[in-house]
């Protein structure tokens, strides 16, 4: 007689737990449940354990087609991201998918819950723009075990294998420096976002190649912040221009940031760029419009946007995971009037 298959009550009974916890669980509803990671995990490890295809659901996904997609991003309120969700969204539209956005929020506990909701919602794959403020991708390394389509957007996991588009953020952070270093500037305050956010290392360590390059030893006094707001921005450079012996320019690793920056400039009176030079990362709508205007970094969110979406159409149409899984776009620098150059020498009289 074939072995009896595990079924969801045994599962029950062998963890102590009811049918429901374990169904909800299993189908993704954990979240809206408020039941805890700790039985999470037992639940699936015991699943996985008994060959209960915990990915019932993801053979679900396989077979039916929803035409919807899940987009998660970490701050709708930041140009960068609204602006490759818009690109996102067009681009689905336009191969006949529909998608949902949630907003994460820059929290990891809202990416999991938001992560449950859709595919509870049996969304047929799933757009992240990870937090990785811990640097943990094993929620989203657990979609991939389960035969969910996941591609990642701008934030990664190098040596994962988790699909990804992004920018080459080492060029761009090292652009940026290799700017202010060429316009004389020695001291260079680097206001950095999520410590762990790759991006946010790609672009340290670009910074840092720059400096080298230049012959310029690497102060890591002048490096300062922890995430990508504008508050971070503002609180950094507060800090950067208060040390004692200042930077003469300050590298921001984010639009947002780069605001902050140039509002704590006008609280202490410092102006930009005669005392102190501003150069930001992301384009931001009215960079060109800000006093002075605001050199920045800029990267292809219109194209990573339509990018991020053919990998995952690609994906859920031909029903293998994409040969080629990683896209990296560059960025470019585009030099406005928040820079000084100190190496111009000054017109004779
Ligand atoms: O502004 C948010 C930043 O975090 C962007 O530069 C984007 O690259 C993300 O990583």
């Amino acid at each position: 007689m074939q072995k009896n298959k595990m079924t969801m009550k045994d599962l029950a009974q062998e963890l102590g737990l009811s049918i429901s916890v374990v169904s909800r669980v299993l189908s993704g509803k954990a979240g809206q449940y408020r039941i805890s990671d700790k039985t999470r995990v037992a639940v699936r490890a015991a699943a996985k354990r008994h060959g209960f295809t915990p990915n019932q659901l993801a053979r679900g996904l396989r077979l039916r087609k929803s035409h919807t997609i899940g987009l998660l991003i970490p701050d709708i309120s930041n140009n960068f991201f609204s602006d490759v969700a818009r690109s996102v969204e067009i681009s689905a539209r336009h191969r006949g998918y529909s998608i949902i956005l949630c907003n994460t929020e820059e929290s990891e506990a809202i990416e999991r819950t938001s992560l449950e909701l859709l595919l509870a919602r049996k969304v047929d794959g799933v757009i992240v723009a990870p937090v990785a403020e811990s640097g943990d991708c094993g929620h989203l390394l657990a979609l991939l075990n389960d035969n969910v389509p996941i591609v990642l957007l701008d934030r990664f996991f190098p040596g994962a294998g988790l699909p990804h588009v992004t920018s080459d953020n080492v060029r761009g952070g090292y652009d940026g420096a290799q700017h202010l270093l060429k316009c004389g500037h020695r001291r260079i305050g680097f206001i950095q976002g999520i410590p762990n956010a790759q991006t946010n290392i790609d672009r340290l360590a670009g910074y840092r190649a720059a400096l080298q390059e230049f012959g310029v030893e690497f102060d890591p006094q002048l490096v300062v912040g922890h995430d990508f707001g504008e508050q971070n921005g503002h609180h950094s450079a507060l800090t950067l221009l208060g040390q004692s012996h200042p930077p003469t320019a300050l590298f921001v690793t984010s639009s947002v940031g780069a605001l902050g920056a140039m509002r704590a400039c006008v609280e202490i009176g410092r102006k930009i760029p005669d005392e102190v030079s501003i150069i930001g990362f992301d384009e931001y709508p009215y960079a060109a419009l800000l006093s002075p205007p605001l050199t920045t970094i800029a990267q292809q969110t219109t194209l990573m946007g339509q990018a991020v979406c053919d990998l995952l159409i690609t994906w859920l149409e031909s029903g293998e995971i994409p040969e080629r899984r990683d896209v990296v776009l560059p960025t470019n620098l585009v030099p406005r009037v928040s820079v000084k150059n100190l190496a111009a020498q000054p017109l004779s009289a």
